[in-house]
């Protein structure tokens, strides 16, 4: 099923636009504590919104959870949800993965909008149907492939956002641009959107400008969904920056000092930029020009050599490889992807030192 994706240029009537094109028998929407207060609101001066039923998840990614998808479906349940009813996702990756795994699942599978309130919702989860939830302390262990009938994009949501969640999303949209070269058939009027993000000033947004860096990103993850939603070939290059990223990530939980999502992936752009470049004669000026921007905006984290073969066992027990080798998406230029590309212990070493001289740890 082909997924809309609506760029908002006023929510409250894009919405009930949608809505009367869309046939259904009660409406429910599904909310947290953050998008009820700053969210929700915007949104209640649309009458089917008024009288829809309303639901609050706990917020928190420790939360998506059986418990609270359970919960969800005892409110649908109870409030007579059936098989033509819509449910509405309104929040962040967390409640878009866990409301549209319900919604996959409940009598056999209703229908769910996404409408993503933070940027990394907005530029990846809610977007390409995967749904899910955490199960017995791994990530995303259970869920389905099962695409909203419309994602709406409205960047004035993410004016409630703190500096953290803006940024762990604009690292995601620094990967479509990577991904995107003058001639790939996944992207939209500018091949050049590598530099507008990197030009764009997050100190001071432009909510209006972010909105359309934004919806060009999101088509570029749409575009490479569409032609492969299973994550048979092509969709692996949304992987770029997160096999390291992954690592990174699991890493800092492991040692209680956790780093968000896309933090990791910024770190692990660095690193596979470094590797295409060594393997693949990627433009070092490309790299440094990434480099500097994450150095400059993310900070670092930190670690010493000890850490690096419990950094590359966590890559080679990352789910997304299917031999026993290290699987890696990289760039002979931006846009020029490979995927299924491995590298050895030793190369991998090579760019954790690259990394820690750079960082200067
Ligand atoms: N399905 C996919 O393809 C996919 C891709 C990437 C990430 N994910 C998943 O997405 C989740 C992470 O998503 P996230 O980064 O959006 O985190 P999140 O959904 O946990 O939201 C982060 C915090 O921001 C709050 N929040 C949401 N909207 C807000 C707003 N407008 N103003 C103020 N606060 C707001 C939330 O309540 C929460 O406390 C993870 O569970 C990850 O596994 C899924
Ligand atoms: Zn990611």
């Amino acid at each position: 099923m082909k997924q809309q994706i609506i760029r908002c240029t006023d929510i409250t009537k894009d919405l009930p636009d949608l809505l009367s094109n869309l046939q259904f028998d009660g409406l429910f929407v599904l909310t947290d504590k953050n998008t009820e207060r700053f969210c929700l609101p915007r949104l209640e001066i649309i009458p089917e919104i008024r009288r829809a039923k309303k639901f609050r998840i706990p917020d928190g990614d420790e939360h998506k959870d059986l418990q609270t998808l359970s919960s969800v479906w005892e409110f649908l349940s109870q409030n007579g949800a059936n098989r033509k009813s819509l449910l509405i996702n309104l929040g962040g990756g967390m409640l878009t993965d866990l409301g549209g795994f319900a919604a996959s699942a409940f009598k056999r599978g209703i229908r769910f909008v996404n409408i993503p309130t933070t940027l990394l919702g907005a530029v990846d989860a809610a977007v390409g149907g995967k749904t899910g939830i955490n199960f017995n302390g791994l990530k995303n262990e259970i869920g389905a492939f099962a695409p909203a009938v419309a994602v709406l994009i409205d960047s004035n949501f993410f004016q409630t956002l703190d500096h953290t969640n803006l940024f762990s999303g604009y690292a995601e949209m620094l990967k479509h641009a990577l991904l995107c070269g003058r001639d790939a058939m996944h992207c939209v009027s500018t091949w050049d959107s590598l530099n507008e993000l990197l030009r764009f000033d997050l100190g001071k947004i432009d909510y209006a400008k972010l909105n359309n860096l934004l919806f060009e990103s999101v088509l570029v993850k749409e575009r490479i969904v569409e032609q492969d939603p299973t994550e048979q070939g092509i969709r692996k290059a949304l992987n770029l920056g997160h096999t390291f990223g992954h690592a990174f990530e699991s890493l800092s939980h492991e040692q209680n000092r956790p780093i968000p999502h896309g933090y990791a992936v910024a770190y692990g752009l660095v690193c596979e930029l470094y590797l295409s470049f060594t393997k693949l004669g990627f433009d070092k000026t490309v790299l440094t020009q990434i480099a500097r921007f994450v150095k400059e905006n993310y900070g670092v984290f930190a670690f010493d050599c000890i850490h690096y073969q419990r950094l590359y066992e966590l890559m080679l027990h990352d789910k997304k490889n299917e031999t026993a080798a290290i699987n890696f998406t990289l760039l002979k230029e931006i846009g020029e992807i490979e995927i299924n590309q491995t590298a050895n212990q030793q190369e991998i070493d090579e760019t954790l030192d690259f990394y820690r001289d750079y960082f200067g740890i």
